[in-house]
């Protein structure tokens, strides 16, 4: 199986956005440019089939400002901590910050909601990991 599950930012809930190509170097087929402003941002349904716990997730971003774009990072509803996206030095730079939350079994939100007036960074996708123990034993 794979330890990993990617979600393309383009695919998500966007809130005060639109989904560009213009920017080389994302994956999928574009990325989320998020409106300059305090709301903006996209909605993920992540779905966690095992055991609810402890899962890594990987945001891959581009901030072509020197300016710091700060997120919140919400996860079924309740805001987990306020990342701040420095800048990559250009937008077609991308960068990847990873943090630990909590998944429910099920279904499940990740969101995340700018808080400054600036916006978000543009966002690429979200990596969610597996948990260790659905990954195949390497031999
Ligand atoms: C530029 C850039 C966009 C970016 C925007 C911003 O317009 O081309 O991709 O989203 O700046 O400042 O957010």
């Amino acid at each position: 199986p794979q330890s990993f599950v990617d979600y393309q930012a383009e695919n998500c809930t966007i809130t005060l956005g639109v989904v560009e190509s213009n920017h080389a170097g994302f994956t999928g087929t574009g990325f989320v440019n998020g409106d300059n402003a305090v709301g903006a941002g996209i909605t993920c349904s992540v779905s966690n089939a095992a055991a609810a716990g402890p899962r890594s997730v990987e945001i891959r971003f581009a901030n072509g400002t020197t300016t710091v774009r700060p997120m919140d990072l919400i996860v079924n509803g309740v805001t987990v901590q306020n990342i701040a996206f420095q800048g990559t030095g250009a937008w077609t730079t991308w960068a990847a910050l990873t943090f630990n939350v909590n998944l429910n079994s099920g279904a499940n939100t990740i969101r995340l909601n700018a808080t400054s007036v600036n916006g978000g960074p543009n966002l690429d996708r979200l990596r969610v990991a597996a948990p260790a123990d659905t990954q195949a034993p390497t031999a």
